[in-house]
């Protein structure tokens, strides 16, 4: 058992074909044409994204969010993790027709309930689309710095990456960082290495979603490396995508041996049949990882977390006081754990 933090992960695209079909009952909605038995149908990003605003249509209220964060949250807890961050879209709010502040309240409460019966501690980071422009991005980062949430500690762009560019986006960002969010963005994904360059000449963020085709430049790869960059990297989203091939060409590991901070995360997992766990048993799988290393994955996360350097400094210690990892493998050197 290692523990486990995740940074990426949509909470509306974490929202199980079970509960959204359980709001879709509530609501008299057909979901036949996105759910086939019991699993979310799309065939490439664009399908995707429509079954994914689909089924965010169906969460309308304050107890509809408290209820998918607390599901997502204790399915997390169920898997060993510590820490979590959502984004969220006040986009989505918007057009499901509840209030941004209790769209957020409500996923607040749900944070909370999951944390009072797991521990697991939650954040999250407001988004903007970017294929809805930047003026609607802009809009997004005006909301949410001028309605701050204690929980709410960072801000993003997610959507299709292959409209605008970075620098289209950069007053929304700068009015995001000048109020003390942390800033990741979603880049090298559906488009090249050019798009991980211009989004950090451009936009400055300490963390890129994704990012993984930084790899077609190995300048671009260093970059990273010296400058500390983070990936949040999503393995099982990648391959589902088809933004590589195989698990054997997915470049975490070499990313990770360039010196590159990399983390394990599940992105939207009922639409990518992935869970954290999964992404922490393919690096096992496919990458070669052990519990030691799965565990400095974990580390890595939480050192760039969105959060207080007390919660920080709390979540390393349950890091450190876990000895499940150093325990199993003095059993499997031979030697008895001395304590
Ligand atoms: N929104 C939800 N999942 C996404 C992904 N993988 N890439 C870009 N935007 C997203
Ligand atoms: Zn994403």
């Amino acid at each position: 058992m290692v523990l486990k933090a995740e940074l990426h992960c949509h909470i509306e695209g974490a929202a199980s074909p079970r509960l959204v079909e359980k709001k879709a009952a509530k609501y008299g909605a057909d979901v036949s044409s996105f759910i086939q038995d019991g699993r979310f149908v799309w065939h490439d990003f664009t399908s995707f994204l429509n079954a994914y605003d689909q089924a965010a249509m169906l969460f309308r209220t304050e107890d509809d969010y408290a209820d998918l964060a607390e599901d997502y949250l204790l399915s997390l807890g169920r898997q060993d993790a510590i820490y979590s961050e959502v984004f969220i879209s006040t986009d989505h709010a918007f057009s499901a027709g509840i209030n941004p502040r209790a769209y957020i309240e409500g996923l607040a409460e749900g944070m909370r309930r999951a944390k009072a019966a797991t521990g697991i501690e939650g954040r999250m980071i407001a988004t903007g689309l970017r294929h809805k422009g930047p003026e609607a991005v802009m809009a997004a980062a005006r909301y949410i710095v001028e309605n701050p949430h204690p929980l709410v500690t960072g801000f993003g762009m997610a959507g299709d990456e292959r409209m605008h560019k970075p620098m289209d986006f950069a007053a929304a960002f700068d009015v995001a960082r000048n109020a003390g969010l942390g800033i990741t963005i979603h880049a090298g994904e559906l488009s090249g290495w050019e798009s991980v360059a211009g989004t950090l000449d451009a936009l400055n963020p300490s963390r890129i979603g994704h990012g993984v085709r930084a790899i077609e430049n190995p300048e671009l790869v260093k970059r990273l490396a010296d400058e500390q960059i983070l990936l949040e990297c999503c393995p099982g989203s990648n391959i589902a995508l088809g933004v590589f091939a195989d698990f054997s060409s997915h470049p975490f590991a070499g990313l990770a041996n360039a010196g590159v901070p990399v983390t394990l995360n599940s992105d939207d997992p009922p639409y990518f049949h992935t869970d954290l766990a999964r992404e922490y048993e393919i690096a096992t799988s496919y990458f070669g990882y052990d519990d030691a290393m799965l565990k400095q994955v974990t580390e890595t996360a939480i050192k760039a977390a969105f959060v207080d350097e007390e919660t920080r400094t709390s979540l390393l210690a349950r890091l450190c006081q876990d000895k499940t990892v150093r325990v199993a493998d003095e059993l499997f050197a031979g030697s008895a754990p001395s304590s």
